[in-house]
């Protein structure tokens, strides 16, 4: 299907997602020829730059982050498309001043995508005055606008967003963004599920122990603090990425692939996630903050010397939770999720633990188990899909060792991509199934809300981690039974070091 030029506001272009994320996928969008005709990026700042400032200036951010280096003939095609409209968005004079700038028709294609690229607290107001100059208004071409998570802070705060926005947008002209939703494997999930009959008689609380989603990082807070700082590893992972991440696991197969279909599904995953009471919140939750430490070789500083981090700060970098989903398919089987901050590895999985044979033929005692089967799916930094199962040991003697069915997705020809890129690219297709509706967000608040609630009361103490390692130990108190405990690894000996 070709699509029909638009043009792609980005409000916060000169900041930091806009350098690193979007401005790259916009380009390789271009690159792979998928820029309809007569798009235009418009990019909005409050620098006084012109229009030639601002290519020379994407043309620097595009060199630090394009895969394959520059292209100097797509970069020639691309830069036809860049304009730049100075103002500052909290001036209500610069929304009017906007709208006569876009009104050139013969340039700027009026259906219009608006990115959010700022501070969440600037959502509401930059709609606001949008809607009250007209620019939302659908009479020449359609008008959507991508909002970044988080959205809201909380539950009750995201409520707030939600009706602020809706007086000015039908809830099909948001595109709630979940930068994950746009990752490969996290759409292989849906894949391996529901185009392989294999496993789906197995994806149920008769053979599935339990289910763990982890999202680590080796990276700190870097230059974030000021955002991180009010968030913590909860809001800023958990509630979002890795609550979205379940659901996918976790779905009854949808009615069509269609973004309703898929979303009622998702919903009704996040509704039967069974509330935690404040009471249960230490036993199916941890928190905690890393201290100084080495990771890759480098010494790195703890959390609370970190740049613009308070020094009595107990934002949690890291951040585990046990959730039940009650319904027929998942009762009894707990979900783990955990994230981390400056961790051991940088490594993003689903590990799906089977149950145990229901005998033990094969292990001279009981006290000694078998390995049960797993399945993985690697996010990143490596796409793929592993099944460990148990097999015999080459040899006279009956002894068993594990063995992993190791697929990877990726084909040497193939060509990789941002997460990003199929985003922006569905937003001008007006395809919202990657994207969160606002039920969505809600459910996924009220899930995290009561664990932040019981956080926020114990504002003096936080455990520690050191840089590096994979965590507290303490955090081994979520799992069920003794022996059982995080999956770190794709890779079975790793896990078993
Ligand atoms: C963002 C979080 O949404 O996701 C960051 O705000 C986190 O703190 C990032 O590092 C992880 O995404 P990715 O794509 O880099 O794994």
């Amino acid at each position: 299907m070709i699509e029909e030029p638009c043009t792609y506001v980005i409000f916060g272009a000169t900041g930091n997602l806009s350098r690193l994320k979007l401005m790259p996928a916009l380009y390789h969008l271009e690159v792979a020829g998928r820029l309809p005709e007569g798009t235009m990026i418009l990019a909005t700042g409050r620098r006084a730059w012109d229009r030639d400032k601002w290519i020379s200036e994407v043309k620097d951010m595009l060199f630090a982050k394009v895969r394959d280096g520059l292209n100097e003939n797509v970069f020639e095609r691309f830069k036809q498309r860049l304009h730049y409209f100075e103002g500052n968005l909290a001036e209500p004079k610069m929304y009017p001043a906007m709208r006569e700038f876009m009104n050139n028709d013969a340039v700027f294609p009026q259906k219009v995508a608006f990115y959010m690229s700022i501070r969440p607290a600037d959502f509401g107001t930059v709609v606001q005055n949008l809607g009250d100059v007209g620019l939302l208004d659908e009479e020449h071409g359609w008008r959507r606008v991508i909002v970044e998570k988080p959205f809201g802070y909380d539950l009750e705060s995201a409520r707030a967003l939600h009706q602020r926005l809706s007086r000015y947008l039908r809830e099909d002209q948001i595109y709630r963004i979940d930068h994950y939703l746009g990752k490969g494997t996290v759409q292989n999930v849906l894949v391996f599920r529901f185009a392989n009959v294999m496993l789906e008689p197995l994806w149920n609380r008769n053979y599935i122990d339990h289910v763990q989603i982890t999202h680590s990082e080796t990276l700190g807070v870097g230059s974030r603090a000021d955002y991180y700082d009010g968030a913590g590893a909860m809001r800023d992972m958990i509630q979002s990425h890795l609550l979205q991440l379940l659901t996918l696991v976790a779905m009854e197969p949808p009615a069509s692939m269609e973004a309703e279909a898929l979303r009622d599904e998702k919903v009704k995953v996040l509704k039967s996630i069974r509330p935690i009471p404040p009471n249960a919140v230490h036993a199916q939750t941890f928190r905690a903050q890393y201290t100084a430490g080495v990771t890759g070789g480098q010494k790195v500083k703890g959390y609370l010397q970190e740049d613009k981090v308070p020094k009595d700060s107990v934002a949690e970098t890291y951040a585990a939770m046990k959730v039940f989903i009650d319904n027929w398919r998942w009762a009894g089987v707990p979900f783990y999720l955990r994230t981390g901050k400056r961790l051991a590895e940088a490594q993003s999985m689903i590990s799906i633990c089977f149950k145990h044979p229901p005998q033990q033929f094969f292990r001279a005692s009981h006290i000694q188990r078998m390995r049960p089967n797993w399945v993985l799916l690697g996010i990143q930094p490596k796409e793929c899909l592993k099944a460990e199962m148990t097999v015999k040991e080459p040899g006279l003697e009956m002894n068993t060792r594990p063995t992993s069915l190791d697929a990877s997705f990726r084909k040497e020809d193939d060509v990789s991509k941002e997460a990003y890129e199929e985003l922006l690219l569905d937003v001008i297709k007006g395809d919202r199934s990657l994207f969160l509706r606002y039920d969505e967000v809600e459910y996924a608040w009220r899930v995290v809300d009561p664990v932040l609630r019981v956080w926020a009361m114990e504002r003096d103490y936080i455990p520690t981690y050191t840089a590096g390692s994979w965590g507290p130990h303490e955090s081994l108190r979520l799992f069920e039974r003794e022996g059982q405990r995080w999956r770190h690894s794709l890779n079975i000996e790793a896990d078993e070091g």
